[in-house]
C-alpha cells in the first residue's frame, strides 16, 4: 500500500510507521490484512488493560446509553464517584478533571502560580530531558530544546535543572520559585527512572522552602512501576500528582490531584474545561482502577523483572547495547545508533515497540502480558539484532 498518500490529509506532525490499524483484542492489534501483532507500545502506556476488554465495551455502553455530557455546572456520579476514588487510592486531596495530560499540567502550573501570587513567586524549576505536553504552557516546562524551537518566545518562570542532581537544584531555587515538578521516571526522555534519594531530598527541599512537589504521573501512573502510581514506589508524596493516558483505558480523560492543604487556592471560575470529565471515560476510569487490584500490580512486578532480566542477557549478547533501565513494565534498551529500523523490523514481525531519543527503544507493554509474551520479544529481538 502506499502511505505516502495519506500525508496529503494531515498536518504534518507524526512521523507514522506504514501500517493500518484496524482492530484490537486483548494484546493485540491486527492490520487492514488481518495480520496479528503483539502490542508492547499500549499506544503509549494507555491501554494498559489491553483493547476492547468485554467487561469495559459493557461499561461504556451502559454510560452512553444513560449520559455522556452535561455539562461540569451540574453533578453526575460517574464523575463523584471517581474523584472519591482516586482519593481513596491516593491521599486527602481534590481533584479537577480535563481531558489530556497536558491540560492536566496545565491546571497544576496555574494552581502553583496562584499559590504564588501572595509573596510573588512564580517560577517553576523542572528538568532538562523532561517531557511535560505540547501547549505553549507545557513544552516551556518540557527540558528538551527541540520542543521549544520554532515557537518562541515561550513562556516566562520556567528554569531547568539536571536530573538527578540535587545541587543542581539547589542552584536555582531563589525567592521567586514556587514549585518543583518532574516525572518520577522521565518516559519520553529515555526512560531514566529517578533515584530514589534524588526525590526524598525534592520532598525535603520543597518542606523547607515552602515549594509545591508536582509529580506528572501521566506516563508512570496506574499500575506502570507495579505500584498503581510510581510515587508510592519512591515512597516520596507529592503535593499534586498529574494524570492521564491510561486512567481510561484509551478514551480521553485527565486528572489534577490536590493535596488537601492546597485544595482551596483556586476559586470559582479561576479553571474550567468544557469536556473535562467525561462521563463515559469517568466510568471506564472505575472500571480501571478497580482492575488494578494488587495481584495484577504484583504481576506487573514479576514480570517487569523477567523482562528486565532477558533484556540484560540480550545486552550481554551484543556490545552496541549500552544501557538496559527502567522500573515494572516501563523499560528502555539503549543502542549505540539510531533505532527507527529496529523498531520497522519488529513491525515486519509482528510486534510494535516505540523508540524514543532516537536511540532508545521504549517497551510500554500493556500490564496482562505474561513471561511468554516476553519470550516471544526477546526472541525476536535477537535474530533482528543478530542479522544486523
Ligand atoms: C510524562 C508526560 N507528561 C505529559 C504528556 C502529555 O500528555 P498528552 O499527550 O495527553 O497531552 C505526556 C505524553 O506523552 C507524558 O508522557
Amino acid at each position: 500500500m502506499n502511505y505516502k498518500r495519506f500525508e496529503k490529509y494531515f498536518l504534518k506532525t507524526y512521523k507514522r510507521y506504514n501500517v493500518l490499524f484496524v482492530k484490537g483484542k486483548g494484546k493485540y492489534l491486527y492490520d487492514n490484512n488481518k495480520k496479528k501483532y503483539l502490542d508492547f507500545f499500549s499506544g503509549l502506556s494507555v491501554c494498559n488493560l489491553g483493547h476492547c476488554d468485554k467487561e469495559l465495551i459493557k461499561i461504556v455502553n451502559n454510560q452512553i446509553k444513560t449520559l455522556w455530557h452535561c455539562s461540569n455546572l451540574y453533578y453526575t456520579t460517574p464523575q463523584l464517584t471517581l474523584a472519591k476514588e482516586l482519593i481513596k487510592k491516593t491521599f486527602p486531596s481534590k481533584v479537577f478533571f480535563s481531558n489530556s495530560g497536558a491540560e492536566a499540567n496545565e491546571c497544576a502550573i496555574k494552581l502553583a502560580r496562584k499559590y504564588g501570587i501572595k509573596d510573588k513567586r512564580y517560577e517553576i524549576i523542572t528538568f532538562k530531558n523532561s517531557f511535560h505536553g505540547r501547549t505553549i504552557a507545557t513544552i516551556t516546562a518540557t527540558g528538551q530544546d527541540k520542543f521549544h524551537k520554532g515557537f518562541q518566545p515561550l513562556l516566562e518562570g520556567f528554569k531547568y535543572a539536571e536530573f538527578n542532581n540535587i545541587n543542581s537544584v539547589k542552584k536555582l531555587l531563589n525567592k521567586k520559585t514556587i514549585a518543583i515538578m518532574l516525572e518520577p521516571i522521565q518516559g519520553e526522555g529515555g526512560i531514566i527512572p529517578a533515584e530514589k534519594s534524588f526525590l526524598k531530598e525534592l520532598r525535603f527541599l520543597c518542606e523547607r522552602n515552602k515549594l509545591l512537589l508536582i509529580f506528572d504521573e501521566i506516563q508512570t501512573g496506574f499500575g506502570r512501576t507495579g505500584e498503581l502510581f510510581a510515587y508510592q514506589y519512591y515512597d516520596t508524596k507529592p503535593d499534586i500528582i498529574t494524570l492521564a493516558k491510561s486512567i481510561a483505558n484509551g478514551l480521553p480523560l485527565a486528572a489534577t490531584i490536590v493535596d488537601k492543604k492546597y485544595s482551596e487556592i483556586f476559586d470559582y471560575s479561576d479553571h474550567g474545561s468544557t469536556f473535562g470529565g467525561n462521563l463515559i471515560a469517568c466510568s471506564a476510569a472505575l472500571y480501571v482502577l478497580k482492575k488494578l487490584n494488587k495481584n495484577l500490580l504484583n504481576q506487573v512486578k514479576v514480570v517487569g523483572e523477567y523482562f528486565y532480566k532477558n533484556l540484560l542477557e540480550l545486552k550481554n549478547k551484543y556490545n552496541f547495547i549500552t544501557l538496559v533501565r527502567g522500573v515494572g513494565l516501563m523499560l528502555g534498551m539503549e543502542l549505540n545508533f539510531p533505532a527507527r529500523k529496529i523498531v520497522e523490523e519488529c513491525l515486519k514481525n509482528g510486534l510494535v515497540i516505540n523508540v524514543t531519543q532516537d536511540k532508545v527503544l521504549r517497551f510500554l507493554p500493556p500490564l496482562i502480558i505474561t513471561k511468554k509474551d516476553i519470550d516471544f520479544v526477546i526472541k525476536t529481538l535477537d535474530e533482528i539484532f543478530k542479522n544486523l
